[in-house]
């Protein structure tokens, strides 16, 4: 489908994350070198970013199959042991939010990450039995959204560990000229660029835009996408032009009407706003930060002088 087409193969084709392109470059070509399976990968950072497709990308490089899964569809470790089992030498099992795994299923991992077999327990009572299965050579790529959600005994077992970073407004245009040419809508740099600012440095999002505007701009315009129909589209969709969505905004507002602009503690700005701890801290936050629009301070997180000047706050009452 159209999801998989825009997605790129490469590591050529993958724009932006410069610094970790190099290093898979070098990891890859070592691994294939030695005919061994590429060691296990860990990727971190806000949703968004690319950590699924630069799985693709990586096993499309190594010249091997991927099977995708995520960390709360693995419930038992007889079900981790099945997906091991099924993997042929060499594959990639990529791992989503793998820090959602339960206790008992992280266990099942370390010795298969580690010197690929698995201990599997038959039977109950006095009268269980310890199996050990070999497994082929497998290279597992692990994503999540901070490192830190991680157990260190399964953190250690990753031989690469790489963070992906907001892409800049200059790679957010880039992604999206390229996306529009695959879906073969006519667009202008000015074009990608308003779309990129609206982006909040996240490939995800830009390419959700463009499909939005490029929607609209062929019902209402019926002209390609430039600076104008963009402009114009984006406005439509109340997208705002620092790429804030509606609880980027709500999070900053609620800050100042009702703490005074901080210092507000997490659990209770989450419990305000109505959105769970962990989505603020691991969607929201990173990028707000990034702005310079929010502080994290021990006393909790405060409003920044850009904030207040993005909340058009009169100097008065500051
Ligand atoms: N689509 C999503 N992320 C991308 C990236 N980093 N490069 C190219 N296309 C993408």
């Amino acid at each position: 489908d159209i999801e998989n087409n825009i997605r790129p193969l490469t590591l050529d084709e993958y724009i932006g994350q410069s610094t970790i392109k190099e290093n898979l470059k070098i990891f890859i070509e070592a691994a294939k070198g030695r005919g061994e399976a590429l060691d296990h990968v860990l990727l971190y950072g806000p949703p968004g970013l690319g950590k699924t497709t630069l799985a693709g990308v990586i096993a499309n490089e190594m010249g091997v199959k991927l099977k995708v899964t995520a960390g709360p569809a693995i419930e038992k470790p007889g079900d981790i042991a099945a997906i091991l089992n099924g993997l042929q030498p060499g594959d990639l099992l990529f791992i989503d939010e793998i820090h959602r795994m339960p206790r008992q299923v992280e266990e099942v991992l370390y010795s298969a990450m580690e010197d690929y077999h698995i201990d599997i327990v038959v039977g109950k009572g006095p009268t269980a039995k310890s199996i050990r299965l070999s497994l082929p050579p497998f290279t597992l790529v692990g994503a999540t959204t901070r490192a830190g959600m991680l157990s260190s005994p399964l953190r250690d077992r990753f031989g690469i560990v790489q963070r992906l970073e907001y892409y800049s407004l200059e790679e957010l245009m880039q992604i999206v000229e390229r996306t529009a040419r695959i879906l073969g809508v006519g667009i202008t740099t000015e074009g990608a660029r308003e779309i990129g600012k609206c982006s909040r440095g996240t490939p995800r999002l830009a390419n959700r835009l463009l499909k939005r505007v490029r929607d609209i701009v062929s019902i209402k315009y019926d002209s390609m996408i430039t600076e104008e129909t963009a402009l114009a589209s984006l406005k439509l969709l109340n997208i705002d032009t620092q790429g804030l969505d509606e609880i980027d905004r709500r999070i900053l507002n609620t800050i100042w009407n009702q703490f005074k602009g901080g210092p507000v503690g997490l659990e209770t700005l989450a419990a305000t706003i109505g959105e769970e701890r962990e989505t603020l801290e691991d969607v929201y936050e990173p990028y707000l930060m990034q702005q310079g629009l929010l502080q994290r301070t021990p006393r909790g997180r405060m409003l920044t002088e850009s904030a207040k000047n993005f909340l058009q706050i009169p100097e008065e009452l500051r």
